[in-house]
């Protein structure tokens, strides 16, 4: 086991609001994901897992039109499989139901972790057009990445 980052056996990580989004994009980057430049007009809040003072997971909700998106997901190498990407999509997914949304939407380059998280994967819609649009103009598109359009309902506690 590394002696550093979250991995020792010791170090706790927490889950928190984060209102350092450069600090979000930086760490996304870092872990591959590409910056689409949509600015933070969109981000509707989001959270960060810090371990020993380090930003090592991070996550935001961003509305794009009429749709609730998770955005930015990332959680560094030596801290994965740890269900820290899981608590952090917890965090989204009552920040979307608290907002009303009765659907949460992804454009994962990860879709196995989306649907270990209830997420399913939408094969044509407006939606996943639009999702996808953002992605045509991306160097990584078809190459590192092969995103998924993933769509999760969301309860409503029943009424
Ligand atoms: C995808 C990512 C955020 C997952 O973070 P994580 O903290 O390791 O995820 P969790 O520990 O909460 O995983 C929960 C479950 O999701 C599934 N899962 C997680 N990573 C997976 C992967 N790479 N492949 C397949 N399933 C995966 C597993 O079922 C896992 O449960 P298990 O460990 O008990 O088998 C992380 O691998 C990452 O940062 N990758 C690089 C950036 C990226 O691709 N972000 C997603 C953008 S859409």
């Amino acid at each position: 086991m590394s002696p550093d980052g979250c991995c020792r056996q010791e170090a706790e990580t927490t889950i928190g609001a984060l209102t350092d989004l450069a600090a979000m994009r930086r760490l996304g980057v870092a872990n591959g994901l590409e910056d689409a430049g949509r600015g933070d007009d969109g981000i509707v809040a989001a959270w960060g897992a810090s371990s020993a003072g380090r930003l090592v997971g991070a996550v935001c909700l961003e509305r794009r039109g009429s749709l609730q998106t998770v955005n930015w997901l990332a959680v560094e190498e030596e801290c994965r499989r740890r269900g820290i990407a899981t608590a952090l999509c917890a965090e989204v997914e009552q920040e979307a139901r608290r907002g009303g949304a009765r659907q949460l939407w992804v454009t994962a380059r990860a879709p196995r972790f989306f649907v270990a998280q209830g997420f399913e994967r939408v094969a044509h819609g407006p939606e996943r057009e639009t999702l996808l649009g953002g992605c045509l103009s991306c160097p990584q598109y078809g190459r590192q990445c092969r995103p998924e359009v993933l769509v999760k309902t969301l309860e409503t506690g029943g009424s």
